[in-house]
């Protein structure tokens, strides 16, 4: 039954043995992360050229028709390295859990959560980094963290009806005016040499995103001037102050763990892969990024985290609080017949509940145990996946990351829904970047998959 599903699988990472063997699980001391990329690339290229040579002509399997017809499931088309998804498991880091980053990663001092700092190192090496490591990522970060006057100026005269991921891809494109990778490319920069410029580029993208993001929080909800970036603080503790909630140590807390888990998902999400795919025309990071935000941006992708909050919210203000299950069946078998989806479940890959939804419940059963809003989720859990079982479409029952991140941020009092996927692509930022990063190490090509016409298929299988 529904009810007792919070369960891991035993399901073995995909990680192999020589893969740990390649990236140690601690990072050497005294080395910078562009330092310690540069020890690793030449491995990773030898290793490639090894895997392709003994591997590189082996079928990974058939193709059938209706993956063309059928957004591609399960089609084996991309290299990334960042993360693997199990569908039973949930997402891997380098192979390392949620719950295993939690406990590896660096923290603030005094914080229980992972520096997100920590996670990009984590995300790009394989390796867990030093305390001072990541404080040093902290530093540079904030170094970085100032965008250009007229990007400032972009935001400010956009109109506070314009959604607020359409004004961060505005903004973010916009960067793309001080790419070092574009004036390294138009200076005819080798191909060898190419993540260099990628690096600093992607740094400058993260750095920049907290003060894109308290802008247009500002300029769109009327929140007063944007306070400066502190030098002395980690990311998630700036990026809060920058929307005005740096004082609540649990919600800058809940900053570290929500773009730690939101950060990536593999490869083949909307928002992931198609910052590799522009990526891949050698589009600088800012470019492929600003892509990415625009498929982030979609109910089916990113923006289902706003979705759910306006679902729970029309619930209420119908049903009531402290509503009966009777209540809320009705409430979602209505949405359904309305030939609606239910916001935050669901998943194109996953096969259980997502472990970054869980991540998200445990934080909130120890600083928000008796919000409403958070027993309504417990109880909407406990409702939906037998009711989606029942209607029999949907693969997968059970919640994703989306069904739980609007609650948290709501109980601190960031209510302003329209904002909540803004917080998922900063944090979608640090895995998009770091794939970059490696594409142009390892000198990806352009993408350029197959298409066919329905007609074409039926004149190829015609006299078969
Ligand atoms: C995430 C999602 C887009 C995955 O899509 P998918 O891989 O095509 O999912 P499935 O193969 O299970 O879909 C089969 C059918 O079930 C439906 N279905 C899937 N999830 C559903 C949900 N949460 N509520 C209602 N119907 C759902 C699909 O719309 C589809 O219907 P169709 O045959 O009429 O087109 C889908 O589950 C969804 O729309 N979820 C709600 C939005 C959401 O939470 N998105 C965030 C994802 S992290």
């Amino acid at each position: 039954m529904a009810t007792s599903i919070l369960r891991t699988s035993r399901t073995k990472p995909v990680w192999s043995s020589l893969a740990r063997a390649r990236f140690s699980s601690t990072a050497p001391k005294n080395t910078t992360l562009k330092e310690r990329l540069a020890e690793l690339i030449p491995l990773e290229l030898e290793n490639v050229k090894r895997v392709r040579a003994e591997h590189g002509k082996k079928a990974f399997g058939p193709v059938i028709v209706d993956q063309l017809y059928g957004g591609m499931r399960g089609l084996p088309a991309l290299i990334w390295d960042g993360s693997v998804l199990d569908a039973d498991e949930g997402i891997r880091f380098r192979g390392k859990t949620i719950p295993e980053c939690q406990e590896l990663l660096p923290r603030a001092p005094g914080g229980a959560e992972p520096l997100p700092e920590g996670l990009f190192w984590l995300l790009l090496t394989g390796e867990i980094p030093t305390q001072e490591q990541v404080t040093e990522l902290s530093k540079d970060w904030a170094a970085r963290s100032a965008i250009p006057e007229f990007v400032e100026e972009i935001l400010d005269r956009c109109p506070p009806t314009l959604h607020p991921m359409s004004q961060f891809s505005l903004a973010v494109t916009a960067l793309n005016h001080n790419s070092a990778f574009a004036k390294a490319y138009q200076d005819g920069v080798s191909k060898k040499e190419y993540w260099g410029p990628t690096f600093e580029d992607s740094m400058d993208l993260i750095a920049k995103l907290p003060n894109i993001a308290g802008r247009i929080y500002r300029n769109v909800f009327g929140q007063g001037k944007l306070p400066a970036i502190d030098p002395g603080k980690d990311y998630s503790h700036n990026l809060s102050t920058l929307l005005g909630f740096g004082d609540n140590a649990a919600f800058v807390e809940l900053m570290r763990l929500y773009i730690t888990i939101h950060s990536d998902h593999e490869g083949g999400n909307v928002s992931a892969h198609t910052g590799k795919l522009v990526g891949s025309a050698l589009s600088d990071p800012f470019l492929a990024f600003a892509a990415s935000l625009n498929g982030l941006a979609g109910p089916l992708h990113g923006l289902a985290n706003q979705e759910v909050l306006l679902w729970l919210s029309k619930m209420q203000a119908k049903i009531g609080e402290n509503a009966s299950d009777e209540a809320v069946k009705e409430y979602v078998w209505a949405t359904l017949k309305g030939g609606q989806v239910v916001p935050g479940y669901g998943h194109a890959v996953l096969r259980k509940t997502d472990p970054r939804y869980i991540a998200q419940r445990e934080f909130a059963l120890k600083h928000l145990p008796d919000d409403p809003m958070f027993k309504l989720v417990g109880q909407i859990y406990n409702i939906v996946p037998d009711i989606l079982l029942e209607a029999g479409k949907a693969k997968n029952p059970w919640p994703n990351v989306d069904a739980h991140s609007g609650v948290l941020l709501t109980h601190y009092g960031l209510t302003q829904m329209q904002f909540y996927t803004v917080l998922f692509g900063v944090s979608r930022a640090f895995g998009v970047a770091a794939q970059l990063i490696w594409d142009r190490a390892l000198g990806a090509p352009l993408e350029r998959p197959k298409s066919y016409s329905t007609a074409a298929i039926e004149a190829m299988f015609k006299n078969k």
